[in-house]
């Protein structure tokens, strides 16, 4: 008999607990008001997904493309030594995100048999110090090296000098074919520049699925490749975004936990609380924080509604913080700074593994107290008591939990994190998917470096 996975629970006890006075606290008649809205953002969603908008959402149903991903994982795996990705923002956080959460902290450092895969660089910065190390470090090994660059514009001016970088490298020192051999490409079927070198150059390339935007696409090839070079189950990560589909379909805000989230956060935002720390109590999940970072500030900062036609200066500003280690940075500010904030916890319910503290010092209170007990009962206590010193400086949390972090939860989780971003987006009024203003930055970028087509400042 197939192992049924365990689904997420969203526990929003800390923000409606009567604990909180009135102007801090979700009543469940705030949460009745905002219901009929609920229904109509999940009703008009549901009507766009079936005439092909919000493409994201069929990422998990793409088990052939996973197929392929997972042949030409195993074909490359056994003679690639390191796998370096050239990317940036949605085309690196999430593969970031994935290796954190599923594979051991010092994977990298783990001997090959331990690993099974590859070790994993994400170069996801123009620094020359970060570049000219990494190529240092991976000089003798340039012929086991992949490279799989990752640009859906295929215009992105740090992943394309990236590229270049470690073209020219391998042309040098491996020649034409070697440099073919090595460099993967994950771009548009058919737009922007990097097709048209994949086309040129021969490489060999996987498909960022149209409609499917840079931060909403780790559930394609985008992250999906570096994942399965590294041991990850990704069929597991499907199964568990596709179950947490399923959940979504329910068109009660209580039944729906991406409603939920959106609710709770939009509730807030109009209450001034605008800022939406996401602290994970988990190192593994430290990473999906920063991934959570880009996805909410990049699709609900919005000057403009929906429409393009009324200035809203819409959003919320996404922050990151990781237990236990930040109770010793942010939580001072967190408890008695402006109470402007919504926390969100991450939780973890059973961990992989666990380690006991031994019991010493029976005369030292400081010690004895925490012998027989285990690591992760500590950070889980220390979870709840971060909680219940929130609370008592009346400042609202909730809790997302993780029975246990597998490629399922996983699944589950951005999924559903990509869902309540769009109905966020909804319920302020704007476009969750474009990024107007990135792009202003990047034609000036453009100017400076001496693109033609940008010989004039561009001003917007
Ligand atoms: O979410 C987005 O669209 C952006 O953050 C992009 O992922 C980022 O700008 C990189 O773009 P590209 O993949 O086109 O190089």
């Amino acid at each position: 008999m197939k192992h049924t996975e365990p689904a997420l629970q969203i526990d929003i006890r800390g923000a409606t607990s009567a604990k909180l006075a009135k102007a801090h606290r979700l009543n469940p008649s705030d949460l009745q008001g905002i219901e009929p809205r609920i229904r109509a953002v999940l009703k008009r969603m549901a009507a766009e997904r079936t005439q092909g908008k919000h493409r994201y959402r069929e990422l998990p149903y793409r088990l052939v493309e996973c197929r392929t991903i997972q042949a030409l994982a195993a074909e490359y795996r056994p003679q690639v030594e390191n796998l370096v990705v050239l990317g940036i923002g949605g085309s690196a956080l999430g593969n970031i995100a994935l290796q954190t959460a599923l594979n051991s902290p010092f994977y990298n450092v783990q001997p090959r048999e331990r690993r099974g895969g590859p070790r994993l660089f994400v170069i996801d910065n123009v620094d020359a110090t970060y570049v000219g190390d990494l190529l240092d470090l991976l000089d003798d090994e340039l012929p086991n090296t992949l490279f799989n660059v990752i640009s859906k514009s295929g215009e992105t001016a740090e992943t394309s000098s990236q590229f270049l970088i470690m073209r020219e490298l391998l042309r040098k020192r491996l020649g034409p074919l070697g440099a073919r051999r090595n460099i993967l490409v994950t771009t548009d079927a058919s737009h922007g520049s990097m097709r048209a070198i994949v086309d040129r150059e021969g490489y060999r390339s996987l498909i960022v699925p149209d409609g499917v935007g840079g931060r909403f696409s780790v559930l394609s090839p985008v992250g999906l490749f570096s994942a399965a070079m590294c041991g990850i189950d990704i069929e597991q990560l499907l199964a568990g975004a596709a179950a947490m589909d399923r959940r979504l379909d329910a068109p009660r805000l209580a039944a729906n936990p991406a409603a939920t989230i959106a609710a709770v956060k939009y509730l807030y935002t109009q209450r001034g609380k605008p800022l939406h720390v996401m602290m994970p109590y988990s190192q593994q999940l430290r990473d999906m924080a920063d991934w959570y970072r880009q996805l909410w500030a990049e699709s609900l900062g919005k000057r403009y509604d929906e429409q393009g036609r009324r200035e809203v200066f819409a959003g919320a500003t996404p922050i990151k913080a990781l237990g236990a280690t930040d109770q010793h940075s942010q939580v001072q500010l967190y408890r008695e700074g402006p109470n402007d904030k919504l926390i969100v916890f991450l939780e973890v319910e059973e961990p992989a593994r666990d380690v006991t503290i031994p019991h010493a010092f029976a005369d030292v209170e400081a010690m004895r107290y925490l012998g027989g007990a285990t690591v992760h009962g500590l950070l889980n206590a220390e979870k709840k008591a971060t909680e219940q010193a929130l609370q008592v400086s009346q400042r609202p949390t909730m809790t997302i939990r993780f029975p246990r972090i597998s490629a399922h939860a996983v699944g589950q989780f951005i999924y559903l994190y990509e869902v309540a971003t769009t109905i966020m987006g909804y319920l302020l009024g704007i476009d969750p998917y474009d990024q107007p203003a990135v792009e202003l930055g990047k034609k000036i970028t453009f100017h400076l470096m001496g693109r033609r087509g940008y010989e004039t400042r561009p001003t917007e």
